[in-house]
């Protein structure tokens, strides 16, 4: 894959392990969070109301809506609790020389 389809989010240095932060894109804000699965990428926004999801908690790979505690795994998007019933948006990530990418 050409890096030029690529976005760069942040560096992973940006990111301590276990945590993470909303970064805003050009086009978007997305969630980063770097798991002991794996760093992860995903829309910030809350699909129940207007909560951004980087204010909430972040347990292994779950993010818990800080607004109303709905989870959503960031692994593959989907959400696991009430009330909110749509998956959140997650994006193919690379990490090419400390840097995050998403597709
Ligand atoms: S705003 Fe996130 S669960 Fe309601």
């Amino acid at each position: 894959m050409s890096i030029s389809t690529l976005t760069k989010v942040c560096h992973t240095n940006d990111i301590p392990k276990n945590e993470m932060r909303c970064i805003a894109l050009a086009e978007k804000n997305v969630l980063v969070a770097n798991t002991s699965e794996g760093i992860f990428v995903a829309d910030e926004m809350c699909t129940h109301e207007d909560a951004r999801l980087c204010d909430g908690n972040l347990s292994g790979t779950y993010v818990k809506c800080p607004l109303h505690g709905s989870r959503f795994d960031l692994a593959t998007g989907k959400v696991l609790d009430d009330p909110a019933n749509t998956d959140l948006v997650v994006y193919d990530v690379s990490v090419i020389d400390d840097n995050i990418y998403i597709r």
